[in-house]
């Protein structure tokens, strides 16, 4: 039976334009294998838009929307706490479902949000706040349910994945790559969220919220970027036929939750070895059903507008009702940064050999040629807090990078 689905943006930005632009597309054809109509009614910006196609369809005043009630769903395009937050409540307290974009917004402010949609019969949807166009959120809570999740890690940002690629293939520095990054529009002219890893902070822990079903905050997360890493990291990782890539990663054991993002060596042969360029990809395992890996693009207009709309047609078809979405407000419990373990590459003066021998019991030493009074060596697996106190007292150390597991 065709239902009819009137909405609402609030942000004409590049998300928000592509909402509008992916309804128009594909109208036609969501309407025949849903039954849902969907129509933007209403464009919420504090600018015009003179000439667009949609101009006459702006407002100015959210009351506008918050007071039509044939608008069933507003999608949430506008980036930022304030005002999305209230916007995004209002909306819910009327009763409108309210699709996301917004992981700052949905890392801070989720399960509020998903409480309240729940008390008004309406949903709180936000597939496009991690991995852009690729349906994760909706697999990990409508085909996953009946595992047992133990990990979930990916790679969660595509400018610095676009960066390492860069510097992996040409060794390039990272400076000359963040410039071409920022010509070709993928960082910003300030590119710490991107760079310093805040970016995929905040998407792990709304993945590990969802998988794990109790809140982790990205603030509680060991959040390292890429902005320390060079060329010859780049050299010694090809050299130990690995690759360096920003991962974000969550597990549980025994009811606790260790967190983590920061660049690993990923080995050839691991799924998220081969992940280039401005692309994501998110792995997840399942005790029954071992590993499962989602890939594509985790950023750009058209594949983040697509999840949006998947949102809307999942707030369509539940029209009255709340779609499933267990993440409680109770923080989870979080192992102490220093008390997880990890393997490590490390970089030492080779004056410090002897001293990595009796310590780390290291035996096998990496060398470049271009690195001449240098070398690397792998540690076994180690406590945090452990591994930074034997690191720094190397009276030569230079860098390290974890080891993906
Ligand atoms: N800056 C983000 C990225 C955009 O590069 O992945 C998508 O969240």
């Amino acid at each position: 039976m065709l239902k009819s689905v009137k909405v609402a943006i609030l942000g004409y930005g590049t998300v928000g334009g592509g909402v509008a632009q992916v309804i128009d597309a594909n109208h036609d054809s969501i309407l025949q294998k849903t039954g849902l109509d969907l129509e933007v009614r209403y464009i919420l910006d504090l600018r015009d838009f003179p000439g667009d196609v949609n101009e006459h369809k702006v407002v100015h005043d959210i009351d506008v929307i918050l007071k039509d009630p044939e608008v069933t769903v507003c999608c949430e395009t506008m980036g930022g706490k304030r005002p999305a937050y209230d916007f995004s409540r209002r909306a819910l307290e009327a009763g409108k479902s309210v699709c996301s974009s917004n992981k700052e917004l949905v890392e801070a402010f989720g399960p509020e949000l998903l409480q309240i949609a729940s008390a008004h019969h309406c949903s709180y949807l936000f597939e496009a706040s991690v991995g852009g166009g690729i349906p994760i959120i909706h697999n990990i809570l409508n085909c996953l349910t009946q595992e047992k999740i133990g990990s979930v890690q990916g790679i969660l940002n595509g400018t610095t994945n676009y960066m390492l690629t860069r510097m992996a293939d040409e060794g390039a520095d990272y400076e000359t790559v963040l410039q071409e990054a920022q010509r070709l529009g993928y960082a910003e002219k300030n590119p710490e969220a991107d760079v310093e890893g805040h970016d995929s902070g905040r998407k792990i822990a709304i993945l590990a919220s969802l998988v794990f079903g109790k809140t982790v905050k990205y603030d509680k997360i060991h959040v390292e970027g890429i902005s320390s890493l060079t060329a010859a990291d780049m050299a010694y990782a090809r050299k130990l036929g690995c690759s360096v890539k920003l991962l974000g990663k969550a597990s549980e054991r025994v009811s606790r939750i260790s967190a983590i993002v920061a660049p690993f060596l990923v080995k050839a042969g691991q799924p998220l070895y081969m992940v280039d360029d401005v692309f994501n990809a998110i792995v997840l395992h399942g005790n029954m059903l071992g590993d499962t890996m989602y890939y594509g693009a985790g950023a750009g207009r058209r594949p983040t507008a697509s999840a949006v709309v998947s949102d809307i047609i999942t707030a369509g078809l539940h029209e009255g009702s709340t779609a499933y979405c267990p993440w409680e407000p109770e923080e989870a419990d979080l192992v102490p940064f220093e008390e997880t373990e990890n393997a490590f590459f490390v970089r030492i003066g080779t004056a410090d050999q002897e001293q990595a021998r009796n310590v780390f019991g290291a035996e096998k030493f990496i060398t470049l040629p271009q690195m001449e009074n240098e070398c690397g060596f792998v540690t076994g697996r180690l406590k945090e807090g452990q591994f930074e106190e034997q690191f720094l007292a190397l009276k030569h150390r230079i860098s390290f990078i974890r080891m993906d597991a």
